[in-house]
């Protein structure tokens, strides 16, 4: 794109600004114009309070509308790539202005989706309007990309034995509006859960997705959540605003008085506001990057990676799950949050919509516990999001260290015993067998709630940390008891 850069939203009149974009650049477009019937922004907008709405919405005269969609459709139409395809919002009282514009341009219409919503304004003498149309186009109904299976297996079943693929695939989508309860907020705003819907169906990561009518700017927030480029106009300079500090903070919700954050755009869908990115999309998006993680850990080159990175944790001797933390910071620092919440003095691992731990285990031991975090975190994490989250690499461990040749190498290396293995000796404890190598079989994600505790967890209270101090309550949990609890697990 020579004149209009990727990843920029612009506060200027659309129809202006697609000018300056290239033909056949963008991969997708999702919009949702507005609409020519005297919206009063302050005034009614679904009984919300006005005085956190912001003000300026720019309306289209009735009579304008149609010459105004036909130019606008007109530029989307030259800017987009052969494959590409648009997404279009509209009320019914302008769709047949729409629709004879789309028709007009050489737009093909794909699908008629209809969006229906939770909750209109309340009629005497009437239907109450509660959804949307939606109305799927493209150039090239040969090229234009679709990717059937990106949110449901072909084999996912869901109630009744339904398959879940088809009844996504259904053209009525039942979305929730978003309540932002004390949040700025813009006067219409499409929910996250439906641009990512079309975003999964119509595009792959790194693709361009344009808004011209970016509103709040919620095509762009979530395109970039998603890892798509986005690109997208707005008029009113108060919007944009909104829009741009939502873009460049990465924040998703926006608290009116202190402008603080209220969530980021990683938890923007978690348990704390509504709950659409479920477990699974979050574990799958995990595992897709920690694919790529080595599978042979090599005890002594897995130190010395740490201790040249400055990875503090280098000198611990149970380098193995240090290793699997460092590997995890090092591969999903683009998806997550890391290091994650903070519950009195301990912090999670990660977070990404929920508070994540990561763990490695041994699958040649007859331990089947696992540590997971401390119980207080545990217990206030499930409480704020409902669940947490568990990523554990399971491998084979060789101990094959009898002559304690890794034990010394390490001590040398760290210039000499620690201050736990000083305590140990003092207390007569036996020294524990260095695992010399890991060889990656597994990394599966648990998701941990109240249920899982009681079904399968215990507290480990009496063991020590490494300065030799009685610990604080962890939470242990058992792996053999873990069922449903598995909600997705990768194998190497
Ligand atoms: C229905 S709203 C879009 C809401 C948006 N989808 C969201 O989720 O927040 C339409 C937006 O288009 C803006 N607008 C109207 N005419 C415009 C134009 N010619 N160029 C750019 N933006 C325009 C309005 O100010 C309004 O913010």
């Amino acid at each position: 794109m020579e004149k209009m850069k990727c990843n920029t939203i612009y506060n200027m009149d659309c129809i202006e600004g697609m000018k300056l974009i290239p033909d056949n650049t963008i991969n997708l477009v999702i919009t949702d114009p507005p609409f020519a019937i005297d919206f009063k922004a302050k005034r009614s907008n679904y009984n919300r309070t006005a005085s956190r709405v912001l003000e300026g919405y720019k309306e289209i005269p009735k009579e304008e509308y149609y010459s105004f969609a036909l130019n606008w459709i007109k530029e989307v139409y030259r800017v987009s790539k052969e494959s590409g395809s648009m997404y279009v919002f509209s009320g019914w009282n302008n769709l047949k202005d729409i629709l004879m514009a789309l028709d007009e341009v050489g737009f093909i219409t794909v699908n008629h989706i209809v969006w229906k919503y939770q909750f209109g304004v309340v009629t005497k003498r009437k239907f109450v309007s509660s959804h949307y149309h939606c109305l799927y186009v493209c150039k090239n109904d040969e090229k234009r990309k679709f990717f059937p299976y990106s949110r449901y297996n072909k084999e996912e079943r869901g109630e009744n034995n339904g398959s879940l693929h088809y009844r996504d695939k259904e053209d009525v989508w039942v979305i929730n509006r978003e309540y932002w309860n004390g949040d700025v907020k813009t006067p219409t705003k499409l929910p996250a859960e439906l641009i990512k819907k079309i975003l999964e169906y119509s595009s792959e990561e790194g693709d361009v997705v344009m808004d011209p009518f970016l509103g709040s700017g919620q095509v762009a927030v979530v395109s970039k959540m998603l890892n798509r480029q986005y690109i997208g106009f707005e008029i009113v300079k108060e919007y944009y605003d909104f829009a741009r500090e939502r873009l460049q903070k990465n924040l998703y919700r926006i608290k009116e008085e202190e402008k603080i954050s209220q969530m980021s755009l990683f938890d923007f869908n978690s348990g704390r506001g509504w709950n659409k990115m479920s477990f699974l999309d979050n574990a799958k998006r995990i595992a897709k990057e920690l694919k790529h993680i080595p599978k042979l850990w090599n005890g002594k080159k897995a130190i010395l990676e740490m201790k040249k990175d400055d990875y503090n944790q280098w000198q611990q001797m149970e380098w193995m799950g240090f290793y699997f933390q460092f590997l995890c910071e090092k591969y999903l620092k683009s998806i997550m949050e890391i290091p994650g919440p903070k519950y009195g003095n301990v912090k999670f691992d990660s977070f990404k919509n929920i508070p994540w731990d990561f763990k490695a285990h041994a699958m040649n031991t007859s331990s089947h516990q696992i540590i997971v975090n401390d119980s207080k975190a545990t217990a206030g994490g499930i409480k704020d999001y409902r669940e947490v989250g568990l990523i554990l690499a399971i491998g084979e461990v060789l101990y094959n260290d009898e002559n304690r040749t890794f034990q010394k190498w390490h001590e040398s290396l760290k210039g000499g015993k620690s201050q736990y293995e000083i305590e140990r000796i003092k207390r007569g404890a036996w020294s524990r067998l260095r695992k010399v190598s890991f060889v990656l079989k597994q990394i599966s994600f648990i998701k941990i709630t109240d249920k899982t505790l009681v079904k399968c967890g215990s507290f480990q209270s009496d063991f020590r940390n490494s300065n030799g101090r009685p610990r604080r309550a962890k939470v242990l949990i058992d792996l053999e008891k873990i069922n449903e609890e598995l909600i997705y697990f990768v194998e190497f």
